[in-house]
């Protein structure tokens, strides 16, 4: 991989669900080592398809995705890819199914091949990072929504990702857990592309930001994004403010 090659890479991406009109059009993307890049944007505007495609979970129908500095095509290039870059799923029920929390969080250790006593170790680690020490027994469908969530996450960091895609991490936590999770996403060295729809969470965490808009994204970067008040009408949702005409 060439040492200015992002980790991941993708081009001129199109992709619409079968059936219905492309949502990704002319798509460019790109993740680099290290940096936190945030993508704020509509409801059903594209993100975590976006993410999807970069797991291989969906396919283009145009474009070139590259990661690790590898094209990316087939089911075999994309095995790797979820080896290595972990995906917390906007909903957590889409990656919990073991009965208890410490099975669900070593499953993935697991799987790359890591002992029994090795893998329970790594969880027990990665839940304790994340504050959820005592929930190693507990039953996952029973746990609140955003408990399912930490979990979730926990699964996916058990992994030792390269990089990480967020798909509304934040989403249902408790002011005091949100915080936690800035400060876990903060400490941890490697790339990640966060989807929120939080801007105070994205604008602490990330160095650039994104959105998705007609099918392709811009940098939003300029536009000095902030949460204020205003004496207008839905003044505390995130809009551009502009000379008439
Ligand atoms: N499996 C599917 N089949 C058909 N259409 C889908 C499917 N999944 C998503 N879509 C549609 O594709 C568009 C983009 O969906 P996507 O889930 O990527 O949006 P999003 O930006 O993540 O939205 P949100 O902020 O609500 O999570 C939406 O219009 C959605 O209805
Ligand atoms: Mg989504």
């Amino acid at each position: 991989m060439a040492a200015e090659e992002p980790l991941v890479a993708l081009r001129g991406i199109r992709f619409g669900y079968p059936g219905a009109a492309p949502i990704l059009e002319g798509l460019d993307f790109a993740l680099g080592g290290g940096e936190r890049v945030g993508i704020l944007a509509p409801n059903g505007s594209g993100k975590t398809t976006l993410l999807l495609l970069i797991m291989g979970l969906l396919r283009p129908q145009a474009g070139e995705i590259r990661i690790f500095g590898e094209p990316r095509r087939a089911e075999a290039d994309f095995l790797e890819v979820r080896r290595r870059i972990g995906l917390v799923f906007q909903d957590p029920e889409d990656q919990l199914f073991c009965p208890t929390v410490l099975e669900d969080v070593a499953f993935g250790p697991l799987n790359l091949g890591k002992s029994r006593a090795e893998a329970a170790a790594v969880a027990r680690r990665t839940l304790a990072a994340l504050g959820l020490e005592g929930f190693e027994g507990r039953i996952g469908f029973k746990l609140s929504g955003g408990e399912k969530r930490l979990v979730a996450l926990a699964a996916v960091l058990a992994m030792e990702p390269e990089a990480l895609l967020l798909d509304e991490p934040e989403n249902g936590l408790d002011a005091r857990t949100r915080l936690r999770l800035v400060e876990v996403l903060e400490r941890l060295p490697i790339p990640q592309a966060i989807v929120s729809h939080d801007i105070d969470l994205l604008t602490a965490l990330c160095d650039r930001l994104l959105t998705l808009e007609a099918g392709t994204i811009r940098d939003v970067d300029g536009e000095a994004l902030h949460r204020h008040l205003h004496v207008h009408r839905l003044g505390d949702r995130p809009h551009r403010h502009g000379l008439p005409g």
